[in-house]
């Protein structure tokens, strides 16, 4: 039998989108309200968690090989607790555990609070386990733990998981069942909290984020159209019920319920972030087809193009797949017009893989790998042409940027505007002025980010702020005076003894 490690440590690689990241971070709370602490390196770790992704195959792949190097660490060290998380565990379930023989414990997105029980389990002995059931009775929602001195500047939230939709080429309904929603009131309470310990911007986080429902929430009953959600509803409540929250996200929608309501809310609402993440996937109507997604180009233009000009400046961004069964020379040109038509400003772009349990393996993966590759760099070398004149553009201007933290290239700070330009800019006082909202006037454009200087009403507001922090006796703990500018916005901080609050972890 194994001893029961009373401090152990434990690690969480996460591989794939941000939904993982975020199931990431859960997974973390987890095990530090069982008492467990972050590890530093794996050696030190006696739980290692891959938290992996199975939407392309090289994701999956890529789980494989981490897995693997592990082997020797496993072999002198017999008690380390291995486990896989996330989409890849789901679809396998069991017979993961057959096929990698290092393996402890496999557990599903939606059985993250057992993780402490489950480890426990094998620190005494137990045998290896999977655990992947959907929660669809009882759907749960781990709620986040703001960790003082960690809060980001933005923070996620999740507001939906699961997928209604059935495209053709998308394992995510398999892996992450069909849709169900969280309660707005939790929505909005845990966006309070973030908003409490010193988060400026909130990222509303599901896999079709705009299908969004909830009975409790007023409906427009004027409306017509199937596809309208209740994700307009929705943002209007976070913008009411949390005005302190500076900006606010959201991502992946879908373009079906890109209705004339979610424009409304945009045009309405100053807090929502100019910039729309808008999948399109092709601009073949018969590839459209093939892949189920239930819209033609002309729709998908219509909808987009009625969102985007709700608001002066709004950009966007997309999804797409190339080389979808049966893509021809004439779709992939429809698809590269439908990138120019909307003037994507950000495109990520990826080669069809089949995946296990998708309809469209019924299809033959018939577009070579060779005509893949050369249909997503002209993609790209597109989709890039498109980044560099829009950031070209904006030199000259002066932007409001959301200061988010020291940039990884340089000894400046990089941060965010409005719309989602990163921008890198030289700020007295460094990192400690990370959440502060300022102007900045853009001196110049690279590939994909924009460099800027402060204007000198700016640099004055950070030294005030920095001067009040001092008076208040700590640099992180006290909210600070408001600006007397409209324009900058001063970083807010609860006390610490509110931040250490024993937060439920299901609501
Ligand atoms: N092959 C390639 N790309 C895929 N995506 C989803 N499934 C596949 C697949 N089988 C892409 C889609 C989606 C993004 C998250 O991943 O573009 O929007």
């Amino acid at each position: 039998m194994r001893p029961l490690v009373l401090s152990s440590k434990y690690v969480v690689h996460t591989f794939g989108c941000q939904m993982n990241a975020h199931d990431s971070d859960r997974m973390g709370e987890v095990l530090q309200a069982s008492g467990w602490v972050r590890a530093t390196s794996a050696e030190e770790a006696d739980l290692i968690v891959f938290n992996t992704c199975s939407v392309r195959e090289k994701a999956e792949q890529k789980l494989r090989s981490e897995v693997g190097k592990l082997a020797p660490l496993k072999s002198q060290k017999p008690d380390l607790v291995l486990a896989v998380a996330g989409c890849v565990a789901q679809q396998e379930g069991e017979a993961l555990l057959r096929q990698i023989r290092t393996l402890d414990i496999v557990i599903g997105p939606d059985n993250i609070a057992d993780l402490p029980a489950l480890v426990a389990d094998q620190q005494h002995g137990g045998l290896p386990q999977a655990h992947t059931v959907f929660d669809l009775d009882s759907p749960r929602f781990l709620a986040a733990m703001p960790e003082p001195g960690r809060v980001p500047v933005s923070a996620w939230v999740t507001t939906m998981k699961g997928c209604d939709e059935r495209c053709s080429f998308c394992i995510v309904p398999y892996t992450r069942g069909p849709e169900r929603y969280r309660p707005s009131e939790q929505i909005v309470s845990e966006i309070e909290r973030w908003v409490d310990a010193g988060a400026r911007e909130v990222t509303l986080l599901g896999q079709t984020v705009d299908s969004y429902r909830d009975d409790a929430l007023n409906s427009n009953p004027a409306s017509n159209d199937p596809d309208e959600s209740q994700f307009p509803a929705l943002l209007r409540l976070i913008a009411t019920r949390v005005p302190r929250l500076a900006r606010l996200r959201y991502t992946s929608p879908h373009p079906r319920h890109a209705t004339q309501a979610l424009a409304d809310a945009h045009a309405e609402l100053d807090v929502l972030a100019r910039h729309i993440h808008m999948p399109v996937q092709s601009g073949s109507d018969r590839i459209l087809k093939r892949m189920i997604r239930r819209y033609t180009s002309a729709e998908y233009i219509k909808r987009v193009r009625r969102l985007a000009s709700a608001r002066h400046d709004i950009t966007l961004s997309t999804d797409i797949i190339v080389g979808f069964p049966g893509e021809t020379e004439a779709d992939f040109e429809a698809t590269l017009q439908i990138v120019r038509d909307m003037g994507f400003v950000g495109v990520f772009g990826f080669k069809y893989s089949q995946r296990p349990h998708t309809p469209a393996l019924k299809l033959p993966d018939d577009v070579p790998e060779e005509v893949k590759s050369e249909r997503l760099a002209r993609l790209f070398e597109l989709s890039e042409s498109q980044t560099r004149a829009h950031l070209a553009s904006l030199v000259g201007t002066r932007q409001r940027v959301l200061l988010e933290g020291k940039s990884k290239t340089t000894e400046k700070l990089s941060g965010r505007t409005e719309r989602n330009e990163i921008v890198h800019v030289e700020v007295p006082g460094g990192v400690s002025a990370a959440g502060l909202i300022v102007d900045v006037e853009i001196t110049r454009a690279f590939k994909h980010s924009l460099e800027g200087q402060l204007d000198s009403a700016s640099v004055e507001f950070i030294a005030r702020e920095a001067l009040a922090r001092t008076l208040a006796g700590s640099s992180r703990s006290t909210r600070t005076s408001d600006s007397p500018s409209p324009t900058p916005q001063p970083m807010t901080h609860e006390p610490p003894d509110r931040r250490r609050r024993n937060l439920p972890l299901v609501q």
